[in-house]
């Protein structure tokens, strides 16, 4: 059964990690074996095989030919073009570092555009120069980062920090380094100086992370800078996985390893969800296998958190919503997610019931809905969802129906596009389920 699910699911894998070897992110290893073969789990080693094989690869969906990246439907440059005006970030194009980043929250695209131009605040005349020069600045943020680092000194504005947080670090004074990573914060949230501490100090920042002897409340003040680091900053992001690749794993063994769930732990896993969300947002490759999807549900069933479980929800969707969309028969979408979540019927369970939250917001709503779409889509009959879920269909319709027939300008083409997907798939997708629940209704009667 397993080996038969195995080869069915190899063609799928191979899909979906070659998007992100066309990448050039060579370096990146999905899966190490070595941290696997330490693991119990067969099915968490037939899939580090599996890892293995694939990255021979090279077929994919978006690839680059020479400064463009291409779909099968167009092509446009590998690095985007930024101006003053707000515009679309597309899939896997690379930033400049010194953009202004937001997700738009109505269509959920992520959009960029030039900074003002004043996040910098050193004495650093030639920064200062590059600002004003969009273009160059983009030729040259790499090259600044290369002659930072082979500096012999190393100064930059927070280089004294670091290094005394290493020197407390090192003697165990514990509480003094804490002091300084909190004063660290709020430069981390920053664009630039997120990126200048994210490449220069991430040697520290995930070893502290990691560092089961170090006290917790420093761990976790650590992991809330990386958390600052990488959130919205894409170049960031882009680092790490060039530069870190098993970092995501690591943080996972480092949950596996957690033994019990007081209330300071919970809030380091909090924020190791935190990290991982985000990274396997950018990368859904990092996470395939049956161990870390069970570590994420003994998570998500351990530690009653709503924000928590709604980030662990994110990751799955990620994951899902990846294996549908290649370009390979609705069977293997099932048996490949079957392969590594076998659970999966849970997890329907999870989606429905926080779709129909009354607080959540938009984007996670149809996030949340896309998932439960695609998961019908490729399962069919095979997945249930339940009746509250089809009873907050029928009102979602109603609601949708009278916004698209409001007649407001101007539209919001995503939005109507959604609301008309919602709509019919009330009939098309969720339709047999509609049918299966009203015919229960009649025989209950
Ligand atoms: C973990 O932290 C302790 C105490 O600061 C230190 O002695 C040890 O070398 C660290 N271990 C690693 C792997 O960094």
């Amino acid at each position: 059964m397993l080996t038969r699910r195995l080869i069915q699911w190899l063609p799928a894998f191979i899909l979906l990690i070659s998007g992100v070897m066309a990448m050039d992110h060579s370096n990146q290893i999905i899966l190490a074996p070595t941290s696997v073969a330490n693991n119990e789990n067969a099915d968490a080693t037939d899939t580090a095989v599996v890892a293995d094989q694939s990255q021979e690869s090279t077929s994919n969906n978006v690839y680059i030919s020479g400064d463009l990246l291409c779909n099968d439907d167009d092509c446009y440059p590998l690095l985007f073009e930024p101006s003053s005006e707000w515009q679309i970030v597309k899939p896997e194009q690379r930033l400049p570092a010194g953009l202004d980043i937001r997700v738009n929250l109505e269509t959920g695209l992520k959009e960029a555009k030039l900074g003002e131009g004043n996040m910098v605040t050193n004495n650093n005349n030639k920064e200062k120069e590059d600002t004003n020069n969009a273009a160059e600045m983009i030729e040259e943020t790499s090259n600044m980062v290369k002659k930072d680092e082979s500096a012999v000194n190393n100064n930059y504005e927070f280089s004294e920090q670091f290094v005394a947080i290493r020197g407390f670090l090192n003697k165990g004074q514990y509480p003094e380094a804490a002091g300084q990573l909190e004063d660290i914060m709020e430069f981390a949230h920053d664009y630039k100086q997120g990126y200048k501490i994210a490449t220069r100090e991430f040697d520290l920042l995930q070893s502290v992370a990691l560092n089961e002897s170090i006290p917790i409340n420093v761990r976790e003040l650590d992991t809330r800078v990386i958390v600052a680091c990488i959130r919205n900053n894409p170049p960031v992001v882009e680092y790490i996985e060039q530069n870190y690749p098993n970092f995501v794993r690591d943080i996972f063994n480092n949950i596996n390893e957690v033994k019990k769930v007081t209330d300071d732990v919970q809030l380091l896993v909090k924020r190791f969800i935190n990290i991982l969300t985000v990274l396997i947002d950018s990368d859904p490759t990092y996470i395939v296998g049956v161990v870390d999807f069970e570590t994420l549900r003994r998570v998500f069933y351990t530690i009653d958190d709503k924000q928590l479980k709604m980030r662990i929800l994110e990751i799955v969707s990620a994951f899902i919503d990846r294996v549908h969309h290649e370009d390979i028969a609705p069977v293997m979408k099932r048996d490949g997610i079957l392969f590594v979540i076998p659970q999966i019927q849970d997890w329907v369970k999870e989606f429905s019931r926080y779709v129909k939250d009354a607080d959540i917001e938009e984007d996670h709503l149809r996030k949340f809905f896309n998932t439960l779409y695609n998961l019908k889509t490729d399962f069919g009959k095979d997945i249930k969802v339940d009746t509250p879920f089809l009873n907050w269909l029928i009102n979602q319709v109603e609601e949708r129906k009278a916004h698209l027939a409001n007649g407001e300008e101007p539209r919001d083409p995503e939005q109507d596009e959604f609301d008309r997907k919602l709509i019919n798939s009330r009939h098309l997708v969720f339709g047999n389920e509609m049918a299966d629940s009203i015919k229960n209704f009649h025989d209950e009667l």
